[in-house]
């Protein structure tokens, strides 16, 4: 999920009308990537980006455009202060490392031209998809902890394979131990009797 050829380009045209009061028309490219991914989001699907003066990166909150980071041609990385550790890669690419369900959203990647040339704009979606936990094996004894029948002593913790079967020779042992004691009563019962 971190390669551009992994980009759906089920683009669709935006209009959206910034606060700065300026408007801008474009295509609007999916990513998806899943729970604590590192992604690379393009800034340039085909232009060369060396052409361009500087580069920003910014996320979309609402109808405000926070700084991520920002590049000039030749110049320093400068980033901004973004609530997470997001970096540059090559040819602009915004790398977010162990990305989270809130790091969905609408990303844009500003190409600051030269003076007489356009700005160019590339607007990317993000989805990240939710982190659903890997662990199963938690999941049964919370299920028989709720079932207070279930709940007669603490071996409902650990029931591996293992436990169920020395569970079971545990119960055969008593079992056996039952019948020879009653076999022993029987016997000692029957013994006075007979004396
Ligand atoms: C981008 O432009 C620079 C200089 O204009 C050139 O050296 C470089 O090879 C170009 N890169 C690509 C991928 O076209
Ligand atoms: C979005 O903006 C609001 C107010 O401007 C701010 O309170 C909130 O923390 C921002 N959300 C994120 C995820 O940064
Ligand atoms: C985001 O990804 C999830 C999981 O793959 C999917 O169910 C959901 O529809 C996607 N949301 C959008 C807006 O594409
Ligand atoms: C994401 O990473 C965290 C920390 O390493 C881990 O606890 C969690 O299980 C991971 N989630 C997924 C869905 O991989």
């Amino acid at each position: 999920m971190n390669s551009p050829g992994s980009l759906c380009f089920l683009g669709r045209t935006v209009c959206l009308t910034m606060t700065l009061g300026w408007a801008f028309s474009t295509d609007l490219h999916k990513v998806q990537a899943r729970c604590n991914d590192t992604i690379t989001l393009p800034c340039s699907l085909t232009e060369n980006t060396s052409d361009y003066r500087y580069a920003v990166w910014y996320k979309l909150n609402f109808t405000r455009l926070e700084g991520i980071v920002r590049k000039s041609r030749n110049g320093p990385i400068q980033p901004y202060d973004y609530r997470r550790e997001a970096r540059l890669g090559d040819s602009e690419a915004l790398v977010l490392p162990w990305v989270q369900p809130e790091d969905s959203g609408e990303y844009q990647c500003m190409l600051g031209a030269d003076i007489g040339k356009q700005n160019q704009f590339l607007n990317i979606l993000l989805n990240v998809s939710e982190c659903v936990a890997t662990s199963a094996p938690t999941f049964a004894p919370v299920i028989m902890a709720t079932n207070s029948n279930c709940v007669f002593d603490g071996s409902y913790m650990e029931l591996s394979p293992a436990r169920i079967l020395s569970g079971f020779s545990v119960l055969g042992l008593v079992k056996a131990m039952l019948c020879l004691l009653s076999i022993w009563v029987f016997l000692k019962f029957k013994k006075t009797h007979s004396m």
